[in-house]
């Protein structure tokens, strides 16, 4: 048994006027018991450790509802493109050069990076994924895995299998830290058949699906030539939305597409940077949430971003909507709830997402005892809008610290840099000279 005290400003997330300025937070083992003000705790806890951080916001941990995490070593590795030629000259020829010992290491970049910016959880689609489970389990997080399945290419029915194994082996691993969704690519990479297919074991095997839909102009032509079709009807004619359902990027869509989505209650991952970066589109994020739809926030791959920072995604997240509708669209706290417990309930996680008696002990601590966080008018004004990554300094994930002082605890952030460092360069020179 273990029993933690943080003293702490404490923004639990739980409703936008829950803030308790001089709070504290105890936690027992992978739970936390209370939330409150100074003095909250009951009688009967009397903590093996305190921790006195009357300068730091604690808060819920950041949760990534989209991400290729070892796409970090693809990170400017191709910039400035357009993106069939960034895919098909520069990043797909890249991606069949890495070996599984390279998507352990590239993911494990990722998991330094996500640990420094705030993130305890991520939803990831990619290849390998046993070695990204792995690197996930040895760096203490929590994710939800899938793999990535292009129905149409060579290995499509081989990674098929892969993800069903991937649900015997892993769902459920580490005390529940992992687990699974099949991850179909996206309505123009997998046939019919095969998303019927991947839909059958999903049921079977009752795991979620992870989907990229409507990202580009270029995808809605395509089904529209191949099929009549948005993406969104086809993937609903097909029955895909029965179950949980991670729609990842969504920025072409039709006001009847929008209500097929909310009707079903397919969960939207929003990555507003990649969407820039890559000129998709701007998402109608604020239409999808005034229609009652659950959004969470993505990084998407460091190659369309380039940094998996949570922080930055939310001020993006919301400037961008601004941008599109007016300055009073979705508000600073509204955006911290997409980055919590949006993405907790996108991600399908219980009893995470929030700070409360009975969640687990997932939490940030954010050193507000900096420059450009005075005066302190509003702190989700100042999480959302004034906040960088490098301002977290304590992470826990299920009760366990992953980070105090800044300080990695789970994971050798000199080795894994190094390794990145190597192997990226290696596949480069195999392809470039
Ligand atoms: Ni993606």
């Amino acid at each position: 048994m273990s029993k933690i005290l943080i003293r702490a400003m404490v923004l639990p997330m739980t409703g936008p006027d829950a803030f308790f300025p001089r709070g504290e937070i105890g936690i027992e083992d992978q739970r936390i018991v209370f939330v409150g003000e100074s003095g909250s705790a009951p009688a009967g806890f009397v903590p093996d450790r305190i921790l006195e951080l009357p300068n730091d916001v604690v808060m819920p941990g950041l949760i990534n509802t989209h991400t290729h995490a070892a796409m970090t070593l693809l990170r400017g590795y191709a910039d400035d493109l357009p993106l069939m030629p960034w895919l098909k000259e520069k990043v797909w020829p890249f991606e069949d050069r890495l070996t599984d010992e390279d998507i352990y290491w590239g993911t494990s970049l990722a998991l330094c990076e996500m640990v420094r910016s705030g993130t305890t959880t991520m939803l990831d689609m990619y290849a390998s994924m046993d070695q990204v489970a792995e690197a996930v389990l040895a760096a203490g997080t929590r994710a939800v895995l899938s793999r990535g399945l292009i129905g149409n290419g060579p290995n499509g029915e081989r990674a098929l299998q892969e993800n069903i194994e991937l649900v015997r082996r892993y769902h459920g691993a580490g005390d529940g830290r992992v687990s699974i969704m099949f991850g179909p690519h996206a309505p123009y990479t997998c046939s019919a058949d095969y998303l019927r297919k991947v839909k059958i074991e999903a049921d079977r095997l009752n795991v979620g699906i992870h989907i990229h839909v409507a990202e580009t102009q270029d995808e809605i032509n395509i089904l529209r030539d191949q099929h009549g079709k948005t993406p969104v009807q086809w993937l609903n004619e097909l029955g895909l939305f029965s179950g949980h359902v991670v729609a990842a990027h969504c920025v072409h869509l039709t006001p009847q597409d929008i209500e097929i989505l909310v009707q079903h209650q397919v969960y939207i991952a929003h990555n507003a940077e990649s969407n820039m970066k890559l000129s998709s589109g701007t998402a109608p994020i604020t239409d999808l949430r005034a229609r009652g739809a659950v959004v969470g926030l993505g990084t998407d791959g460091a190659s369309s971003n380039n940094n998996l920072d949570l922080f930055g995604e939310m001020r993006s997240a919301a400037f961008q909507q601004k941008l599109r509708v007016d300055s009073t669209a979705l508000p600073a706290y509204q955006v911290l709830e997409m980055a919590t417990i949006g993405g907790a309930q996108t991600l399908g996680l219980e009893n995470v997402g929030m700070l409360a008696p009975g969640y687990k002990a997932d939490l940030i601590t954010i050193d507000m005892d900096q420059p450009h966080f005075y005066p302190r008018f509003s702190i989700p004004a100042h999480l959302v809008y004034a906040a960088h990554a490098g301002d977290v300094r304590t992470m826990m994930v299920d009760g366990k610290f992953i980070m105090e002082e800044r300080e990695l605890l789970t994971m050798d952030v000199g080795r894994i840099c190094q390794e990145a460092e190597i192997r990226a360069k290696r596949i480069s020179k195999e392809l470039n000279g």
